[in-house]
C-alpha cells in the first residue's frame, strides 16, 4: 500500500509538518507493506486558478506533478493548518486546479485529515470546510478526523505527542484508516 502524506503549511517549525513527521513514523511500526511518499507542500508551488490560463496552457506543471504523485497513492494523510475558522487558501486552489484534470484524480481516494493548530480546538473547523471540496470531487474523505490543539505545547523532543493517551488515540486513529484503505484497494 502507498500513502501520499503532506503538510499544507509552508512554515518553518509548521506543527503540522510535525504531525505529519509523527504521523510518518508511527505509520512505518503498524504495518511492513506500507511505503509512505511524504511530499513538501512547497512541491507543488502554483498559480492562482485562472481559467484563461487553464484553456491556453492547461495545467500548471506541479499541479501535473501533484497529479503523478496523487496517482500512484493508495491514500492520502493531509495535515492543514485552520486559516480563519476555514480552509488555506493554498490548499483549496491546489485541489482546484487538480479537479480541472480528467479523469477526475480525487475521485475515489481515500483521504485522513488532520490539523494542528495553537487554540483549544486544533483547527477542527478547517478540516469540516477542507472535506467539502474534496467530497464535492469524488474523494472518500476518512470520517474520523484528528485535530492537535494546543499545538505549541503538544510535542516533546522526539517529534511524539506529550500526552501519551492522544498519541494511542492519534495510532489507533492511522490504524483504523489503513484498515479502510486496504478494505477499499
Ligand atoms: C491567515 C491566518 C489565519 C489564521 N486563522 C486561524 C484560525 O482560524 N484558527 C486557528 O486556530 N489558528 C489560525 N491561525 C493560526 C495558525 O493556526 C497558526 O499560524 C499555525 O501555526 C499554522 O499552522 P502551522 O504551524 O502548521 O504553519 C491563522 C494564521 C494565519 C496566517
Amino acid at each position: 500500500m502507498q500513502l501520499l502524506l503532506f503538510s499544507a503549511s509552508t512554515r518553518t517549525g509548521s506543527y503540522n509538518t510535525k504531525l505529519i513527521e509523527l504521523t510518518s513514523k508511527l505509520m512505518k511500526t503498524q504495518a511492513d507493506d506500507i511505503v509512505l511518499d511524504v511530499a513538501d507542500f512547497k512541491e507543488f508551488d502554483m498559480p492562482l486558478y485562472d481559467a484563461d490560463l487553464n484553456a491556453t496552457s492547461g495545467l500548471p506543471k506541479n499541479a501535473l506533478h501533484f497529479i503523478e504523485r496523487l496517482q500512484k497513492a493508495d491514500g492520502l494523510v493531509i495535515s492543514s493548518p485552520e486559516y480563519n475558522f476555514s480552509i488555506p487558501g493554498t490548499l483549496k486552489n491546489l485541489i482546484d486546479w487538480v479537479s480541472r484534470q480528467k479523469p477526475m484524480p480525487w475521485k475515489a481516494k481515500p483521504i485522513l485529515l488532520m490539523s494542528a493548530a495553537m487554540s483549544v480546538v486544533g483547527g477542527n473547523r478547517g478540516l469540516w470546510a477542507t472535506r467539502i471540496p474534496l467530497e464535492a470531487c469524488g474523494s472518500y474523505v476518512f470520517s474520523d478526523m484528528f485535530s492537535l490543539a494546543l499545538a505549541q505545547e503538544a510535542f516533546i523532543e522526539n517529534g511524539e505527542l506529550k500526552d501519551s493517551g492522544l498519541q494511542d488515540r492519534l495510532n489507533k486513529n492511522l490504524a483504523d484508516f489503513i484498515h479502510y484503505v486496504r478494505r477499499l484497494t
